[in-house]
């Protein structure tokens, strides 16, 4: 068995950010997991973690079933960190008392630190104030017994709190958000000054840890990984190959909808780079003149998803087949939520980057990146020496182009489309603005309009540009551009693409929009 590196288990309550929880606790250095509150036990027997801390919630604790913090954890002797409801929770199964529906506190406020405490050190000293995020409706009004108020905001009078022997803490306030600016500190205290753990999650050490796992798991098997050129899947495969070598071999489909260059990129830099046996897999022709004619999102999504999978099948059999399938899964994908509005049920969402394979080919998965966030696949892929622009790389979606193509797909049309998205795409370079853009590309519409083009007049198609900023991709706002940069874009684009004589900017959020066209 691979050893488990430190952990803190973070218990799942059901809050909005608890991701943000762990991320900033692996951000301190420190590995951590999360498990929701229903297999608390178990992931507590599993982790052995050494140390643990508690989520919010959208639930009471002064509702009749509300989730409870399990005895094994509260007696465990381990230092635990309560957030919000896990701060209640706390003081309620402690012995303390929580009253509901007095003031209710959302947002910024600001608290004073009444009493010096290793949470608060090289931060905060007594008697000064300090700016967090509250949102909360219940709060403690006793404390339970050996624990002492540490700060104090006007709405919230136990707005931290402590049992500086036991190692037991609690805050109404959420120190995982950017609006508690030393919230990240904090968490790194209780990590480090409280938990005593060290400085010990980097990438170089997941790494080793990650290829020592894959040897283990594979033994003398063979695997097979299919390369969408994306950073996951190109990460995943670079790590496996560095574990078990030539055991690998990467399938890459070019299904023809891919932007300008890629293939070409992917390729060159997989075989000639890394020396990975890959399978280039020019498939083109059976996606293109499947999907020539169809006009509706979702049967052009679902023709992508299932000619994609009988491409790869076919592909993996020529090869004798292989014992395991790689992919790119991220821990936001394996993360089982905790759902309050579907009953005490736990929603496991369960995401296959080339849905229905494993099973269709009775292969077992290799994951290597399950643990990871996907900042951390990119600091994992430089560590691996791919190439920074590489894994800086904006998301791209699996059917590729063919949805940034409303209408019916023809090559003439993706032809005009990826020029346009490749103009578009070297401009935000240019105005150094691609870092600070989740994702920007070029959506082609299946609308013709009239232009004058010098003495002649054109009727020809529109692009609409695309820019957004967003954090995970669930919620986004469009990008805030100036005028002078989208007028020369627009200029670009009109003058150097042959069939496009319009362009427009898309100006809608998500929601009610979504980021892709379709
Ligand atoms: P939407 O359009 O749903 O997109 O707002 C959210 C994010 O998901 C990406 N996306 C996909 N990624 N396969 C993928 O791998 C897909 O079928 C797919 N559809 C959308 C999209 O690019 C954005 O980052």
């Amino acid at each position: 068995m691979i050893a488990l590196p430190d952990t803190i288990l973070i218990v799942d309550f059901g809050s909005q950010v608890t991701q943000l929880i762990a991320r900033r606790v692996r951000e301190a250095g420190v590995y951590s997991e999360i498990v929701p509150f229903q297999l608390a036990e178990d992931g507590f027997a599993r982790l052995k973690p050494k140390a643990v801390i508690l989520s919010g919630s959208p639930a009471s604790v002064t509702d009749e079933n509300a989730p409870d913090i399990p005895r094994v954890i509260l007696e465990s002797g381990l230092p635990i960190f309560g957030i919000c409801y896990g701060q209640q929770a706390l003081c309620q199964q402690l012995g303390g008392r929580i009253e509901g529906g007095l003031t209710r506190e959302f947002g910024r406020a600001f608290l004073e630190v009444q009493k010096a405490s290793p949470l608060f050190e090289g931060i905060w000293a007594e008697g000064t104030r300090h700016q967090v995020w509250m949102s909360h409706g219940d709060r403690v009004t006793a404390l339970p017994e050996g624990f002492e108020i540490i700060a104090a905001s006007p709405g919230a009078p136990y707005a931290a709190i402590a049992d500086e022997e036991r190692r037991i803490y609690g805050v109404q306030f959420h120190p995982e958000v950017v609006h508690t600016p030393d919230g990240a500190k904090l968490l790194s205290n209780f990590v480090h000054k409280i938990a005593g753990l060290k400085n010990e999650w980097t990438m170089a050490a997941f790494r080793e840890k990650a290829i020592a796992e894959i040897r283990e798991k594979v033994g003398d098997g063979k695997v097979i990984c299919g390369l969408s050129g994306g950073v996951d899947s190109s990460v995943a495969a670079v790590l496996i190959h560095e574990a078990i070598g030539d055991q690998l071999t990467c399938i890459f489909v070019d299904h023809g909808l891919l932007r300008m260059n890629e293939a070409e990129e992917v390729v060159t830099m997989f075989r000639d780079h890394y020396n990975i046996p890959l399978v280039h897999v020019q498939a083109e022709d059976t996606f293109i003149d499947a999907l020539e004619g169809e006009m509706d999102p979702e049967v052009k999504r679902k023709t992508i998803g299932r000619l994609f999978i009988e491409t790869f099948e076919a592909e993996a059999k020529k090869l004798g087949g292989a014992d395991f399938l790689a992919q790119g899964t991220l821990y936001p994908d394996v993360i089982e939520s905790v759902s309050f509005t579907g009953g005490p049920s736990v929603t496991i969402k369960s995401h296959h980057n080339v849905g229905g394979l494993p099973e269709r080919m009775n292969m077992q998965l290799v994951e290597p990146l399950r643990e990871l966030f996907k900042d951390e696949v990119r600091v994992l892929g430089k560590e691996l020496g791919l190439p920074a622009h590489f894994v800086g790389r904006q998301p791209f979606p699996g059917p590729g182009l063919a949805i940034r193509c409303p209408g019916g797909v023809t090559r003439d049309k993706l032809r005009i489309l990826r020029e346009a998205d490749a103009i578009y795409l070297d401009e935000i370079r240019k105005a150094g603005l691609y870092d600070a853009i989740w994702q920007a590309f070029a959506v082609l519409l299946p609308v013709q309009t009239v232009g004058v083009m010098g003495d002649g007049r054109t009727y020809e198609f529109v692009c609409a540009l695309r820019a957004v900023t967003s954090v995970d991709g669930m919620t986004a706002d469009f990008y805030h551009f100036d005028m002078e940069f989208l007028g020369q874009a627009a200029t670009r684009i009109i003058n150097e693409v042959k069939g496009i004589n319009r362009v427009v900017y898309d100006v809608t959020s998500k929601p009610p929009g979504t980021i892709e066209w379709e």
